[in-house]
């Protein structure tokens, strides 16, 4: 008989401290072996903003945001007196067969927000979620099986959303995936033109910029894709989960090129972190062919879809993005982010690009000049393709305090998606602590030498 579970409150006092212990024994133990490499395995104790506090006090640049999370900042207090308010008032949360109010203002000041040609929300509670509710409704709309999707595309990794994934790791192992989804080269609309003539096709999902490897849509690109998509009478469907909500400088990426997709999914971010949340913004004509009659209206659906928590989340994250200015201070960052990195890639050989929108940035790197540094890069791309990338990551937690990631799998590509609150103060700072790793990443030999030494030190100490 297992003991009896003591409060919350006792839990998060008295059990501090076993995170990794309990990680290893019954979460994802290869997990705990990554962040232990990476000596990232510090005990978190407090989420302040744009930061992360670990046990010693000190704070960190968190800049992976919780995977884009937590664009208001970590522990917003609206977004905390929101959930508060849906307890104290005891809601009829989710009386299923019944409607609730809540769920109704977050739908209506989405559609208030989003372009014209979308006019309801099908709810969900992820990211994946949406994307899969977005194939059945393209399928229903249109009586049509083939999704086309991009190379290198992120959707989530539930069944019909892996089946549009564009990167190999992710797929390999969970086929047969669903039948009838194509992959076309990001930003070809040629390539796209080809596949629409092939017919059968319900709809385009794509990012407006790609979250594996921060890819930006060019430009043309999604207008002249909702054109063709539209004349083959197949649908455009933005997949916001990672570039909406005030990411990229506008509310929605997609509008930065002044599209007007079928439907938009949204996510992550809209629920300041905190809970679960989803949702598909659909046109009226999706909603209408998909939901037609009585007998079909719950055809799609899920549980918690439209519970109080995430939609007193959602409005409350909306509320603080519009009375903070928000997104215009993720627009004006976002320049100065790149204003300041920019010339990285004239000053350092191994600085391939540094590309961006608002908030969501990246620096690509490629070979170094010198003949015995380029053949060190090259042995190290063989023996583990994307491990030069960590040569910058590493040292930004370890010497600067900042936590960022590698832009996907294999890839030289690092990535940054800082809280949208995140102070001009810090965006210097975080430019400032680049250039220095970039530096030392350059002396490639000098650098694979250091970290090869950290890494050793760090899965010793795993080990133990
Ligand atoms: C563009 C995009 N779509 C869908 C997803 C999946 O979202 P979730 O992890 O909430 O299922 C992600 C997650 O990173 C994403 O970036």
């Amino acid at each position: 008989m297992p003991a009896p579970l003591p409060s919350v409150h006792e839990i998060l006092t008295t059990r501090r401290g076993e995170e990794m212990v309990l990680n290893d024994r019954v979460l994802n133990p290869q997990l705990g072996r990554i962040v232990r490499t990476l000596g990232f395995d510090r005990q978190w104790v407090a989420g302040e903003g744009a930061h992360l506090i670990d046990d010693r006090g000190d704070r960190y640049l968190d800049l992976l945001c919780g995977y884009g999370v937590f664009a208001v900042g970590r522990n917003h207090p609206d977004v905390i007196a929101a959930l508060e308010d849906v307890m104290a008032a005891r809601t009829p949360n989710l009386p299923q067969l019944g409607v609730t109010l809540l769920a109704g203002v977050l739908a209506e000041a989405l559609v208030e927000r989003a372009p014209a040609s979308i006019g309801a929300m099908v709810p969900a509670n992820s990211g994946t979620e949406a994307v899969e509710a977005a194939i059945k409704l393209s399928r229903a709309t249109t009586g049509r099986d083939r999704i086309l999707f991009a190379e290198h595309a992120f959707h989530g990794l539930t069944l019909g959303s892996l089946s549009l994934n564009g990167n190999k790791e992710f797929r390999d192992g969970f086929g047969p995936l669903l039948a009838d989804c194509r992959a076309v080269p990001f930003g070809d609309l040629d390539a796209l033109e080809r596949e629409l003539a092939g017919g059968g096709v319900a709809a385009l999902i794509v990012e407006p910029v790609q979250g594996k490897g921060v890819n930006l849509a060019p430009a043309g690109y999604l207008r002249g894709a909702q054109e063709r998509c539209h004349a083959a009478g197949a649908l455009l469907v933005c997949d916001e989960v990672q570039t909406g909500i005030g990411r990229t400088g506008r509310l929605f990426a997609l509008e930065h090129w002044d599209v007007e997709p079928d439907m938009i999914t949204v996510a992550k971010a809209l629920s300041g972190g905190f809970v679960p949340i989803g949702g598909v913004l659909v046109s009226r004509h999706v909603m209408g062919r998909v939901f037609d009659g009585m007998e079909r209206g719950v055809r799609h659906g899920s549980t918690f879809g439209t519970n109080d928590l995430a939609a007193a989340a959602g409005l409350a994250t909306l509320r603080v993005l519009e009375r903070e200015g928000l997104v215009e201070h993720a627009a004006r960052m976002g320049e100065l982010l790149l204003e300041l990195t920019r010339p990285l890639v004239d000053r350092y050989e191994i600085v391939r690009e540094v590309r961006g929108l608002g908030l969501m940035w990246a620096i690509e790197l490629g070979r170094p000049g010198g003949a015995a540094s380029r053949s060190l890069f090259k042995a190290v791309e063989r023996a583990q393709p994307g491990l030069i990338a960590q040569l910058v990551t590493v040292p930004l937690f370890h010497e600067h305090r900042i936590l960022c990631q590698v832009a996907g799998h294999g890839m030289n590509v690092v990535k940054a998606l800082p809280a949208l609150v995140v102070e001009e103060a810090e965006i210097r700072r975080f430019a400032a602590a680049l250039e220095e790793v970039v530096a030392a990443a350059e002396r490639l030999p000098s650098a694979m030498a250091s970290f090869g030494w950290r890494m050793a030190r760090q899965s010793v100490a795993a080990r133990r």
